[in-house]
């Protein structure tokens, strides 16, 4: 009977030591975004916690529903505004649907505040995905994205850190289509097309 009290005692000590462990590396992981993520799957390094899977109090919304390339967008992340959550850390990147590039970064973004920000190098795109700079709490964040040339429908996806033990990954935007007006596909317009058979017709008359 004693015996067992002394283990359960023991256990309790123990799970003290890890809690102080992990109450430490909650402040190694936020004062700055570059070592706390993986760029693939946008899932913290928090162990031994696991992402959340209650309706997320944020979202992700853009400035337009459609792209251009080489045009800029803005991204908002915010809490719901029915909410009194803040956010300690996110990781944003933006990502083609089309074919491997599902889980890849897409594009850049632009005029980084590194007081704010902490631009990340991820598959070999410089400041394809942004994450903090400081674990201070906020209610939004505001960044610019420069889109990349034909990559089709875009989305955004976050990652969302309200503290070490709560986080939400995989919170996306509605998809952005590419505005094909700008594209090289125009050049077979229709109209194009008949313009070519009319200058051809004479030739066979
Ligand atoms: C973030 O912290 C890591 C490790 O402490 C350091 O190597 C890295 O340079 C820091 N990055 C920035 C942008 O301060
Ligand atoms: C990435 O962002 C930094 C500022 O954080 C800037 O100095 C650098 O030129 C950017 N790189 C590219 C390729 O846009
Ligand atoms: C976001 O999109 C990805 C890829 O389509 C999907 O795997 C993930 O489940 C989506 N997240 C949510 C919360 O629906």
């Amino acid at each position: 009977m004693l015996e067992a009290q002394e283990v359960s005692l023991t256990a309790l000590r123990l799970f003290a030591v890890l809690v102080c462990v992990c109450c430490v590396e909650e402040c190694v992981c936020f004062p700055n975004g570059s070592v706390a993520f993986s760029c693939g799957s946008l899932m913290p390094v928090h162990p031994p916690f696991t992402p959340s899977t209650s309706s997320p109090p944020f979202m992700v919304s853009t400035s337009s529903t459609t792209y251009r390339p080489g045009g800029v967008i803005t991204v908002m992340l915010e809490v719901e505004t029915s909410s009194s959550t803040e956010f300690q850390g996110f990781m944003l990147q933006a990502r083609s649907r089309g074919g491997n590039a599902e889980l890849w970064p897409v594009g850049k973004f632009t005029n980084i505040d590194p007081s704010l920000f902490t631009a990340l190098h991820c598959q070999d795109q410089q400041n394809s995905t942004v994450s903090q700079a400081t674990g201070t709490k906020k209610k939004k964040v505001e960044v610019t994205w420069e889109a990349p040339n034909n990559y089709g429908d875009i989305y955004f996806s976050a990652t969302v850190v309200q503290d070490y033990k709560t986080f939400w990954v995989g919170l996306n935007s509605s998809l952005l289509r590419q505005d094909s007006s700008s594209a090289a596909g125009r050049v077979f317009s229709p109209s194009f097309l008949l313009f070519i058979i009319l200058l051809s017709l004479p030739v066979y008359c």
